[in-house]
């Protein structure tokens, strides 16, 4: 498996994850979305199949948005004098396996490449947690793989805002 950059000129083969949604974001608006700079996607390749892709773009997790208790736990963790109003983030804007591949560790899997390459990036733009708005269905695989809620289940039914601690990267 090969992990590739959406580029303007790549040809995508068919991709069905089973949520029409974010099927479409990817013949649809994945390019444009790059072209605009908010959201940068990348692709899980198996011998030429779309096995699973992603987006990244840049976030934050301040005190407004979320619950009081997390917030005083996330605060906590940092000193007095780094305590501020928000910390930065980059979210996970989309995440989806092919049903062709689904079940196998491949998100699990392409969860643990994420981190390990954002965890080993240089010269990049320091932010200390993921966050991702989870599918109520996904969270389970979101659980499995070390992200917590911000918010609590009551304030959106279709997404909960989760969050995964950089310093537990193994
Ligand atoms: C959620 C998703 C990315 C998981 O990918 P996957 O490759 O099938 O997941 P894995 O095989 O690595 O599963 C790891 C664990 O996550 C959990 N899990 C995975 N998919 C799940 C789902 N749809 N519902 C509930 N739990 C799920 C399981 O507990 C599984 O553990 P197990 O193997 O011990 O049972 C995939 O099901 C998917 O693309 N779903 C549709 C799109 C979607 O919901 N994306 C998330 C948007 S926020």
């Amino acid at each position: 498996m090969k992990l590739v950059p959406l580029t303007p000129d790549y040809e995508l083969t068919p991709f069905d994850c089973g949520d029409s949604d974010l099927n479409e974001f990817l013949f649809n608006d994945a390019k444009k979305a790059q072209e605009l700079r908010i959201a940068n996607t990348f692709i899980l390749e198996d011998d030429g199949r779309i096995a699973a892709y992603f987006c990244l773009l840049n976030d934050r997790i301040s005190r407004n948005e979320i619950t009081s208790s997390r917030w005083k736990k996330i605060k906590a963790s940092f000193p007095v004098s780094k305590q501020f109003r928000s910390y930065p983030c980059i979210k996970v804007g989309r995440f989806a396996v092919s049903l062709n591949f689904r079940g196998q560790n491949v998100g699990t899997w392409l969860m643990d490449n994420l981190k390990e390459r954002l965890n080993a990036g240089q010269n990049q733009s320091a932010f200390r947690y993921i966050t991702v708005d989870a599918y109520l269905s996904a969270i389970p695989f979101y659980e499995k793989n070390g992200f917590k809620a911000l918010t609590k289940k009551e304030e959106d039914e279709h997404t909960r805002l989760m969050f995964f601690d950089m310093m537990d990267v193994l």
